[in-house]
């Protein structure tokens, strides 16, 4: 087992988060091969939408060092209740203490109790598959790389539909979004 600092805490986001996790989120993906620095304008974006369903920070001692967006997806054919994780951030210094995963857990079980359908995301199976997240033929994304598209229901049958993000994330390609 890989050892697991638990020296932090996670609560939902608050308007007095804002910078923080605009600072969190442009640490984390400043040298990630695959991004174009858009993750923070996005989580900005979707706030000033109304379309942040869900934003959990994870603090240490005080100061903000995680981040996790979750926003409303539509499906053609009219399927509710989905949503997209992401962007999913943690301060380069603390990674690999596990707040990521806190991070994911906590929200997953945050948008089943409010009796969500799903949850998709776009990344790496590797990391999102230790989830329950898995890539299948039912739900698609326009230009998401192959197998990188994934989904993690809560319900028995997945719907079958093309799926799209809210607008805010047009400020990036999905063929370019960072992934793990
Ligand atoms: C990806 C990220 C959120 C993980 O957060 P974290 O707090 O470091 O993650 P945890 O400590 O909870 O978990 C680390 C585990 O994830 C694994 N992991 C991290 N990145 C991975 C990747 N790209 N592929 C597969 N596994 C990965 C680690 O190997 C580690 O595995 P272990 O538990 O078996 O040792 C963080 O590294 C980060 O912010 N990265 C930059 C931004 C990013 O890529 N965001 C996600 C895309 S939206």
């Amino acid at each position: 087992m890989p050892s697991v600092q638990s020296d932090f805490s996670l609560r939902a986001g608050v308007q007095g988060d804002v910078e923080a996790i605009g600072a969190v989120t442009r640490d984390a993906f400043r040298d990630h091969p695959h991004s174009r620095q858009t993750e923070a304008l996005i989580i900005d974006a979707l706030r000033v939408a109304g379309a942040l369903s869900l934003s959990l920070v994870a603090e240490r001692m005080e100061r903000i060092v995680g981040h996790i967006t979750f926003s409303p997806v539509t499906i053609t054919g009219g399927a509710s209740g989905w949503y997209a994780l992401g962007p999913l951030a943690v301060a380069p210094e603390a990674q690999g203490a596990g707040v990521g995963t806190a991070l994911v857990w906590q929200g997953l079980r945050h948008l089943r109790q409010q009796g969500a359908a799903g949850c998709v995301a776009l990344g790496e199976p590797a990391y999102y598959g230790r989830f329950g997240f898995r890539s299948t033929p039912a739900l698609r994304l326009k230009g998401a790389p192959a197998g990188c598209f994934l989904a993690r229901p809560f319900v028995r049958v997945v719907p079958l539909g093309s799926v799209s993000y809210h607008a805010a994330f047009d400020l990036a390609d999905p063929a370019d979004w960072s992934f793990p």
